[in-house]
């Protein structure tokens, strides 16, 4: 059924999106690398810009910890190019959502004082399956948790894109 134009595309372009976690070498680059990889399969590569970054500062300029890249290699996504950073309250601001993955991430990243505390929420959120609404930390523990990393982050980025490309308009952007 047709409908009119101006129901599509509304809002700006490209929506910013930015991923936090502790040390922007585990689940927040593979988030970014995922929903990346989520929108060009739907043909929105353009609408987005799409961001990760830590609060520590221990990995800026480091590429993703080698069990993140093996785990994202063996799901056919590169993150090899992806290198460390660390978040500030102007990073908060350019953002237009941003989506941490712990507790911890969100107290540390309203303690920056972003102009807006709304558009920061935790990730699973909107992972239909949320658990505690934090994903793990992969970092200290076995390599298991790189792989249920994967699929908590993959299933949730699936979510979120959802719910951009309605609230943006973006249904019929391709
Ligand atoms: P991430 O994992 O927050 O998912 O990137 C971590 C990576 C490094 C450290 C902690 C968590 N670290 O303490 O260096």
């Amino acid at each position: 059924m047709s409908q009119p134009s101006a129901a599509f595309s509304s809002g700006p372009r490209p929506v910013r999106v930015l991923f936090v976690c502790l040390g922007n070498i585990c689940r927040s680059p593979l988030a970014e690398g995922v929903f990346r990889a989520q929108a060009e399969a739907a043909g929105l590569a353009d609408q987005f810009h799409v961001t990760s970054a830590g609060t520590g500062d221990w990995h800026i300029g480091n590429p993703p910890d080698a069990r993140m890249i093996a785990t994202a290699a063996s799901h056919g996504l590169d993150l090899g190019a992806l290198r460390g950073e660390q978040v500030d309250a102007a990073a908060l601001d350019r953002a237009h959502h941003v989506f941490v993955m712990d507790k911890q991430n969100l107290q540390d990243t309203l303690a920056l004082g972003p102009e807006d505390e709304a558009k920061i929420r935790l990730f699973r959120e909107f992972d239909p399956q949320p658990d505690d609404y934090q994903v793990p930390d992969p970092y200290f523990g076995d390599g298991d948790g790189f792989e249920r990393v994967y699929d908590i982050v993959e299933r949730t980025c699936a979510a979120i894109l959802g719910r951009l490309r309605a609230a943006y308009g973006m249904e019929r952007a391709v």
